[in-house]
């Protein structure tokens, strides 16, 4: 399955904006000595009204970047990206690449008691149907959500905190009026919304993270330390509200980020 032999010492993220730090905070918490580069295509931002032509481009433009920067693994820390492009981007890239979707999946099937589980994703995700499709074939049923606003609240460092609990509410009660036990985060930005989300749904709905079961799977696959420890950001636009917004969300500070063409 994998191009590569043991160890994979440089890694590299790609997401729209912040929302991949969620899951590249959690590899890196399992796996510190590594060599990672985190790609934020913030001039792009927000993937989830993009075409489907258009997230075709995007990504070939995200697997030249890395073919240049010739990592060995790519985690793709967003679900837009992984359920539109994710085999296309595979069938162009020298390196081996992973997805969150999958890991959603698995981790959803474990996690539901009663069969049915919400999906909440951008647009363009809840459009290509993936996790949908995926679930479906696993005997769940399935309830989705479009939270449109989600994005932009996580990129804007959560200002308008009233709107946030209001927009909650109304993406989510679909959700809850289905009766899932179990909610997929399909947007690498929404953990950050998480005291809203669970604050709305109560104690009875289980939240999943596909970056967890992600994390430790990427451990498994890439084996042994290198002993070097090095991350590299790289951005498409505002590199200084990256660093800030960013530092916030990975718990540490971001000293660095180049911002590309
Ligand atoms: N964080 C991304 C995802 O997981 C994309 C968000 C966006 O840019 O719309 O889908």
């Amino acid at each position: 399955m994998y191009l590569k032999q043991k160890p994979y010492n440089k890694i590299g993220f790609v997401d729209s904006g912040l929302g991949g730090l969620t899951v590249f905070k959690k590899v890196k918490k399992l796996m510190s000595d590594k060599e990672y580069i985190y790609f934020a295509d913030s001039a792009n931002v927000p993937y989830g009204s993009k075409t489907r032509d258009q997230m075709l481009m995007i990504s070939e433009n995200i697997v030249r970047f890395f073919n240049e920067q010739q990592i060995d693994l790519l985690v793709v820390a967003c679900n837009t990206l992984t359920s539109i492009a994710l085999d296309y981007m595979k069938s162009i890239a020298n390196f081996d690449i992973i997805g969150v979707v999958e890991y959603g999946v698995k981790s959803a099937i474990k996690t539901t008691s009663n069969k049915k589980v919400g999906v909440i994703a951008t647009k363009a995700t809840v459009d290509n149907g993936l996790y949908k499709k995926l679930l479906e074939q696993k005997g769940v049923e399935v309830c989705q959500s479009a939270c449109f606003d989600f994005v932009s609240f996580v990129e804007e460092d959560c200002k308008d905190k009233d709107k946030i609990v209001e927009k909650v509410e109304e993406y989510l009660k679909p959700i809850v009026d289905f009766g899932a036990d179990t909610i997929i985060l399909g947007c690498t930005h929404y953990p950050i919304l998480i005291e809203y989300l669970k604050q709305y749904t109560g104690e009875n709905i289980k939240f999943v993270d596909p970056a967890d079961s992600l994390s430790e799977d990427v451990y498994e696959i890439c084996g042994s330390y290198q002993n070097k420890c090095d991350t590299k950001y790289f951005v498409t636009k505002n590199p200084s509200d990256f660093k800030i917004n960013g530092s916030k969300i990975i718990g540490e500070p971001i000293e660095k980020v180049t911002e590309m063409e």
